[in-house]
Order: structure tokens, then C-alpha cells, then sequence
């Protein structure tokens, strides 16, 4: 069974339209006008145990009102979610146990204390047994390398060390489903590394689901077999990362190394990849040639500026 189903979901939020000038607003004050403008559209997928899906798109796309929607903490405008067999709407104390929503450009630690003592609060707020919590915050300290940091003030925390912190959290009732958005943003290279590391890790070890969110491509390649590409609100593409490439990717291309060293590159249709290399061989002093596929971050974006 799925661990997460959503069928024909649309969000829309209701938004305020403003009149023009001075007088515009102070009819605005007694008489608003509302408008609904639309974040999801229609969306339909699902999600098996133990996947770990990328969920990627443009700004403003709808990942981030999707990810709330699936918390519980949007409402949706029509359309079914289930996740774990729930409505997450409701809101139950089983399903806030089983689920955690981890938002990279949000602060959810208390900013003036420690994180140690916010994740007490956790331990708390969820009634996590002392033993999990003990052993879960061991583990997660030591694979995020958090320990030197634990005592100190989080509004003095790099971002990195704050993100770390914010993952621990987020883990420590053990949640079987996570919605990551946006986990690594404005990381360097190594923390965004050491956090991918650490979500590859509790993929393998908790048979829940995960869908992240990234505007780095190298979390999806990294991570994800399977991505969701949803832009103004729809799903464009459903499948295989791999199958990315041969659905929008008309073109491959041709590398060659010249006798002089020098390298030159062409980009060819699909369908003329022969017909061309054999040109090259025949036309050129050549000393080497490679075919590759046009990068997949390319790819995604000319997906994204079509659209
Ligand atoms: N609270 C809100 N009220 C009104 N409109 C909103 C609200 N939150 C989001 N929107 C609009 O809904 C659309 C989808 O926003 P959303 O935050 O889900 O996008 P996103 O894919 O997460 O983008 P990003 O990559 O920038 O985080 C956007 O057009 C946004 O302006
Ligand atoms: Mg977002």
C-alpha cells in the first residue's frame, strides 16, 4: 500500500486585491475584494514505502504549499490526500507522531536557547520514551557531527550547524515520513554533502517515504531515482530521473578532441548522432571523441524556462 496518495489535488489561496491610489485603500479597508489564485492544480501521484522522491520545480511551482498540504497544515481546496492510511488535515496525534515537515528557510529551534533544549521540548511535546529519545538523539548527533554545538545558543549556530540542528528535531520521534523542503539551502559544498549523506542514511534505515525539495541539483542526482516535476501548479513529469533525459532531451553532444589538443563540442539531434560523428571522423584530424548526454541540470532547466 502507498504511503502517500493524493488524487486531483488543487490549493488555492485567497488573496486580497488592491484598489489603486489613496482612496483605493480605504475601500479597501471597508469593502475588500478577494481574489483566489491558484497554487496546485489537479495533481495526482503516489508514493510505495522506502521511495525517496524528488519533488523539484521553479519558484512559486507549488512544491512548498504541496509538502504543507500533505503536514495537515493547509486545508486543500479539493482533491484527496492520505498519508499513512490518514487525512492529514485532522491533524491526529498519530499521524504529528509518524510525520515531520523540515523547512530549510524556516527556524523551528528556539533562537535563544540551545538547541539541547529544544529538543527536550520534543521529547515533551511528542511523549517520546526516554530510552528512544536517548538512543535517536545519540545517533543523530553523531551522524550530523552536532555535538560540540549542542550547548550553544542557536541564533549562534552557522547555518549549517542551525540545519543539523533543525534535522534533529525534526527526527527525534522517529517519524516514518519526512517532507524535506528546501534542506540545504545556502549550505556550502561540505555541509550540503554531509546533509545528503545523512537523508541517504535514514532513507535506507526507516521504511517510511521521503519527498525533498531542492533547487540544487546535485541533492536530486545525488539522491533521488525517481523525481516529480511540477511547474504552475502541475505535474509536468513523473518518473525515473533517468528517463528526464530521453523525454526533454532532443539533443546529445558530440565531443572532439583535435590533434592539436584543442576540443571542440557540437550539439546534435538525437537522430543525427551518426550521420554526424562519421562527418567529424571523415572532416576532422581527430585524436578523440566522446557522445554524451546534455547535462541533466541543463535539461531541467530548459524544462522549467519552456514552461
Ligand atoms: N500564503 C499564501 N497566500 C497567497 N499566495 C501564496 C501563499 N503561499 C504561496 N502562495 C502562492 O502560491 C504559489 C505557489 O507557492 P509555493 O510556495 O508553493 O511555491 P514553491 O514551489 O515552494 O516555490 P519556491 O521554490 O520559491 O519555494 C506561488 O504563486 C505563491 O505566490
Ligand atoms: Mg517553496
Amino acid at each position: 500500500m502507498p504511503v502517500i496518495t493524493v488524487k486531483h489535488l488543487t490549493k488555492s489561496y485567497q488573496t486580497q486585491k488592491k484598489r489603486e491610489g489613496l482612496a483605493g485603500s480605504l475601500r479597501d479597508l471597508v469593502n475588500p475584494i478577494y481574489e483566489d489564485k491558484i497554487a496546485i492544480n489537479d495533481i495526482s501521484f503516489s508514493i510505495e514505502p522506502g521511495e525517496l522522491v524528488g519533488f523539484i520545480g521553479p519558484n512559486g511551482a507549488g512544491k512548498t504549499t504541496t509538502l504543507k498540504t500533505l503536514s495537515g497544515l493547509l486545508y486543500p481546496t479539493s482533491g484527496t490526500v492520505r498519508v499513512l492510511d490518514q487525512d492529514p488535515w485532522e491533524r491526529k496525534d498519530s499521524f504529528l507522531r509518524s510525520i515531520s515537515l523540515v523547512m530549510g528557510q524556516k527556524n523551528q529551534l528556539w533562537w535563544d536557547l540551545p538547541a539541547s533544549e529544544s529538543f527536550s521540548l520534543n521529547r515533551d511535546i511528542y511523549s517520546i520514551p526516554d530510552n528512544v529519545y536517548k538512543r535517536n538523539l545519540k545517533t543523530l548527533v553523531e551522524m550530523l557531527d552536532l555535538g560540540s554545538v549542542l550547548d550553544v545558543q542557536v541564533r549562534k549556530l552557522s547555518l549549517g550547524q542551525r540545519m543539523k540542528a533543525e534535522l534533529v528535531a525534526a527526527l527525534l520521534h522517529d517519524p516514518k515520513v519526512l517532507f524535506l523542503d528546501e534542506p540545504t539551502i545556502g549550505l556550502d559544498v561540505t555541509m550540503q554533502s554531509q546533509v545528503r549523506e545523512f537523508i541517504k542514511t535514514y532513507n535506507r534505515t526507516h521504511d517510511g517515504a521521503i519527498m525533498l525539495t531542492s533547487h540544487y541539483m546535485a541533492d536530486v542526482v545525488e539522491l533521488c531515482k525517481r523525481v516529480i516535476i511540477i511547474s504552475e501548479g502541475s505535474i509536468l513529469y513523473d518518473g525515473e530521473l533517468s528517463g528526464v533525459i530521453s523525454k526533454f532531451s532532443s539533443h546529445k553532444i558530440i565531443e572532439v578532441i583535435l590533434q592539436d589538443g584543442t576540443t571542440k563540442t557540437y550539439k546534435v539531434p538525437r537522430s543525427k548522432i551518426a550521420e554526424k560523428t562519421a562527418k567529424l571522423i571523415a572532416d576532422l584530424p581527430i585524436s578523440d571523441i566522446n557522445i554524451k548526454e546534455v547535462a541533466i541540470e541543463d535539461i531541467i532547466r530548459q524544462v522549467f524556462a519552456k514552461k
